[in-house]
């Protein structure tokens, strides 16, 4: 039987306009263009486990899966969750976890970008902010359990708890985005830890990396994610660094390395963190090594860069070679 992988996170409407400017209070200006995007990043990431787990023919079947994928989450009910919820199913994922909730709206992030590339988000959770714990995701038993932080805090860390109290434990891959501190007793929960540059910095609860020269750069990356180590993580911890590639540090066997990054047009960016969490899950839950896992999190984020919006730049396995 396929290995699962069970995603427990967002689904969010992304709502861009593309404006020359943003206007000021009280101002009216017209904007560029508009387009909505199915994102959140547990959607995203679910997409990612997905596509990247299986083959797109010419006539958009998707075939030959070689994980499972779940998404557990919340949705409104309103036109947003539904269409969330049935873009998953397009993409061969179990959806049946995503539980719909009376009386709030789905979650929706509001995207202002700048002609000059700048972007404004504001996330309003909806009916993210009403996701529950709970051991009953865990059976069937996961290979696999992906959390990020668009769901509330206490409900990631109870799920980190649980994750380590079933027998056998789950193996977990905490993505903490947005970026928020982690309570020290809980990295031990954590298997796979993976974070961009920021991200490391805030939960590192020390100073930015400094990314202006390769020396710096690995120095930093490797104080902070020996940190993470000493804090407890089990098995990995990955830095991702824009387009200059991805830090990672194998637990057990103390390996660091950087793997660099594609050169590639950059058209959006937008979902390339999610997009490598999925890659790095599906290589990991089908046995390959933390370098090979990290590698090919690299080669597949570079595709979502190069294409507009969240789950619409997501790449299938055929797609990354
Ligand atoms: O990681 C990208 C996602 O973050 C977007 O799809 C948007 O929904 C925000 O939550
Ligand atoms: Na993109």
């Amino acid at each position: 039987s396929l290995p699962i992988i069970l995603i427990v996170g967002s689904l969010n409407t992304d709502l861009v306009t593309t404006t020359p400017r943003v206007p000021d209070a009280g101002e009216t200006i017209q904007a560029s263009s508009f387009a909505t995007h199915f994102g959140g990043k547990g959607a995203n990431q679910a997409v990612a486990c997905a596509r990247l787990s299986r083959l797109k023919t010419a006539r958009g079947i998707i075939t030959a899966p070689s994980t499972y994928v779940r998404m557990v989450g919340c949705v409104g009910n309103d036109d947003f969750g539904n269409s969330l919820r049935n873009s998953l199913k397009l993409d061969g994922i179990d959806a049946d976890g995503v539980e719909v909730i009376d009386g709030v709206p789905s979650g929706v992030a509001v995207i202002l970008v700048e002609s000059s590339g700048e972007n404004r988000i504001l996330i309003t959770p909806g009916a993210n902010g009403f996701c529950q714990p709970s051991t009953s995701y865990f059976s069937p038993h996961p290979a696999l359990m992906v959390l990020q932080f668009e769901i509330p805090l206490d409900t990631v860390l109870e799920l980190l708890r649980l994750a380590s109290e079933a027998s056998p434990p789950v193996v977990t891959l905490l993505n903490p985005a947005p970026a928020t501190r982690v309570p020290n007793d809980a990295y031990r929960k954590i298997s796979h830890l993976i974070l961009n540059e920021t991200e490391a910095a805030i939960l590192g609860g020390g100073d930015a990396i400094r990314i202006e020269s390769e020396v710096t750069m690995l120095e930093d990356c490797r104080r902070l994610s020996q940190s993470f180590v000493e804090k407890g993580v089990t098995d990995s911890i990955v830095i991702t660094l824009g387009g200059k590639g991805a830090f990672w540090q194998d637990v057990s066997s103390g390996k660091i390395a950087m793997v660099r990054g594609e050169k590639v047009e950059v058209v959006d960016t937008t979902a390339a963190g999610d997009t490598f969490v999925g890659g790095f899950a599906v290589k990991i839950v089908s046995g390959y090594s933390i370098a090979d896992a990290v590698a090919y999190a690299v080669l597949a984020s570079s595709k979502t860069v190069s294409k507009q919006g969240a789950q619409s730049s997501i790449p299938w396995r055929d797609e990354v070679s």
